[in-house]
């Protein structure tokens, strides 16, 4: 990816420590569900990018929150009896208390009910009026409440063909739900005069959508035409109102894109509020589900474009986490089939640092993961029970035993002297890097990894519990376990984005700070452990998970 080409450089002064700015976001999530484990992936896959990027030196900014308006929020809260308020203040602990279980380290949450996001609205609204983009007219259509989406009758009358419903009741061709019938006067947005800015931005912006097959499919249907977009409600009150016609609301998407403005000081009349907007807009990156990308990739530019403002760099598409079915096959989860996984059921597996090992390098990013429990104990089991937690407790041994309790010290020749591990560690900050900026997680552990396996062979092949036996051979001992315990910084170095605490652990274990610095290549290079520290041996990283753990996990 090339976000650091396309960055806009701000002066020096509104630059904390000259970084460049890096905003990256979440979709928000509707409040209706429970987070689960689609909007988990999301959110840990912005986490360990954020991540990322602050260890790379970036002035990182990562956003997460929640989609409060609606007609699916109005109705749920009359269901339960609350007022729409009181109903959405009753689920955002939900959200916040697992977020925080995950590490997810956002630097703010917005939600859509907040004052700040009301004012920016608002204020998109007076721009979109002064500029033109906006008139008034009346909506005769159909609407999915379950997708707070509007459909034409052609969408509509293809999803009748599919079902053995009367005829009368369409069904959503997205979910297939009923449709609602909706007739109300309403703003309508120019969206039909963005079909050839927005074909000519993809043009020049190739890398603009992620995975490819995503931007071909958004490009089809831009060049397939527009239609202007009905923007406001009346037949309910639970939104934005708009500030020149009180008698309408805001669409729920339409609100809810601006999220990402208000976020960074859009509509705030103060100096810091601008100076925020001008530092932080465009947003790098938008980290999306394949279900919403042409809101993201069609809607939300042209609504940026008629503002005034600038587009994202990127938006980047991910697939679906698909249950492995009895045929090997992914199939949706869903309560209905009873093969909906829960997040509590794989922090229970897994824990935390193996939950999001899983997801972030066994789930291919932008297609679609087959998961089950087997796949994650395998991959738990294989990766960092036996490679990486194994690693790291037969070296702190031996140095504890062999040292003393002490890690043993560098040798001032350490960098002429031959060694498979600095073989090894030699080009991983670029190799790493770049996987990691493509968001190809699997790739950025993988490297964490080969030096992790080119560690445990080392041990193998020096038996240094023979060189321990060998009064004449103290100083190749010493070289040894150095080696060993330089490779396991590194690789807890590479992995600190995905599995936060574990790598914070072994930091302390080899008697190191365990809060991550700002300069990754610098940390990545061969010869930085200095050793003489006290170490600690500690309990198993990563326990193994027996057959019993994993058939009870699917109970
Ligand atoms: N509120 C809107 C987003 C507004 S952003 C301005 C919304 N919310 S959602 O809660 O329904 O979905 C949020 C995200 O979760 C989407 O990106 C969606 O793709 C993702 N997932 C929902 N189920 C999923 C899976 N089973 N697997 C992976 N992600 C999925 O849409």
């Amino acid at each position: 990816m090339s976000n650091e080409t396309s960055q806009t450089s701000p002066t020096p002064d509104e630059e904390p420590a000259g970084k460049p700015s890096y905003y990256i976001t979440t979709p928000i999530y509707y409040v209706n569900a429970k987070p689960h484990l689609g909007t988990a992936y999301s959110t840990i896959v912005c986490d360990t990018q954020a991540r990322f990027r602050r260890m790379d030196g970036c002035d990182v900014k990562f956003l997460t929150g929640l989609d409060e308006h609606g007609q699916k929020v109005a109705d749920s809260a009359a269901q339960h009896g609350m007022t729409p308020q009181q109903w959405v203040d009753s689920m955002v602990p939900d959200f916040k208390d697992l977020w925080r279980e995950l590490e997810i380290s956002n630097d703010d949450f917005i939600r859509t009910t907040q004052p700040r996001h009301v004012r920016s609205v608002q204020h998109f609204w007076e721009v979109m009026r002064d500029r033109g983009y906006i008139y008034k007219g009346r909506y005769e259509g159909w609407y999915c409440v379950p997708e707070e989406t509007y459909f034409t009758p052609t969408d509509v009358r293809h999803a009748e063909v599919n079902r053995d419903r009367p005829e009368d009741q369409p069904l959503c061709p997205d979910c297939g739900r009923p449709l609602s019938r909706v007739s109300e006067d309403s703003w309508f947005f120019r969206l039909s005069a963005f079909q050839q800015p927005l074909l000519d931005f993809y043009d020049a912006h190739p890398d603009f959508i992620q995975p490819q097959i995503r931007y071909n499919e958004v490009r089809s249907f831009v060049e397939g035409g527009l239609k202007d977009l009905s923007v406001t409600r009346t037949s309910f009150d639970w939104g934005i109102p708009l500030p020149f016609d009180e008698r309408h609301v805001t669409y729920v998407w339409f609100d809810a894109l601006i999220n990402y403005l208000t976020a960074v000081g859009y509509g705030d009349p103060t100096d810091e509020g601008a100076r925020e907007f001008a530092r932080r807009w465009p947003a790098q990156t938008h980290v999306v589900g394949k279900d919403i990308i042409r809101f993201h990739c069609v809607i939300w530019p042209a609504m940026l474009m008629a503002a005034g403002l600038e587009v994202p760099e990127h938006v980047l598409a991910h697939g679906f986490l698909l249950v492995r079915g009895a045929d090997g096959k992914g199939e949706k989860m869903s309560k209905s089939r009873g093969n909906a996984i829960a997040p509590r059921q794989v922090i229970d597996l897994l824990g935390v640092e193996g939950y999001r090992y899983y997801f972030m390098t066994d789930v291919v990013h932008g297609a679609d993961g087959a998961i089950s429990f087997e796949r994650m104990a395998q991959v738990y089991n294989s990766d960092l029970a036996n490679s990486w937690g194994n690693l790291v407790s037969r070296a702190l041994n031996m140095a504890a035993k062999y040292f003393d309790g002490r890690s043993p010290r560098r040798a001032t020749d350490y960098a002429v002297r031959e060694s498979p591990l600095s073989q090894a560690a030699d080009g991983i900050y670029d190799r790493y890097a770049a996987a990691m900026r493509a968001f190809d997680y699997a790739a950025g552990a993988r490297e964490a990894m080969r030096l992790v396996e080119a560690a445990n062979l080392y041990i193998e092949q020096t038996a240094p519990w023979a060189l321990a036996k060998d009064p004449a051979r103290a100083d190749d001992l010493r070289f040894t376990i150095w080696g060993l315990l330089e490779a396991i910084r590194i690789a807890a170095t590479l992995l600190w984005p995905i599995m936060p605490s574990a790598s914070a652990e072994v930091m302390r274990r080899l008697g190191l700070p365990d809060v991550p610095g700002d300069d990754l290549r610098g940390a990545c290079a061969w010869g930085q452990f200095e050793g003489g520290e006290p170490v600690t041996k500690g309990e198993a990283l990563f326990p193994r998970l027996d057959d019993e753990a994993v058939a009870k996990a699917g109970e």
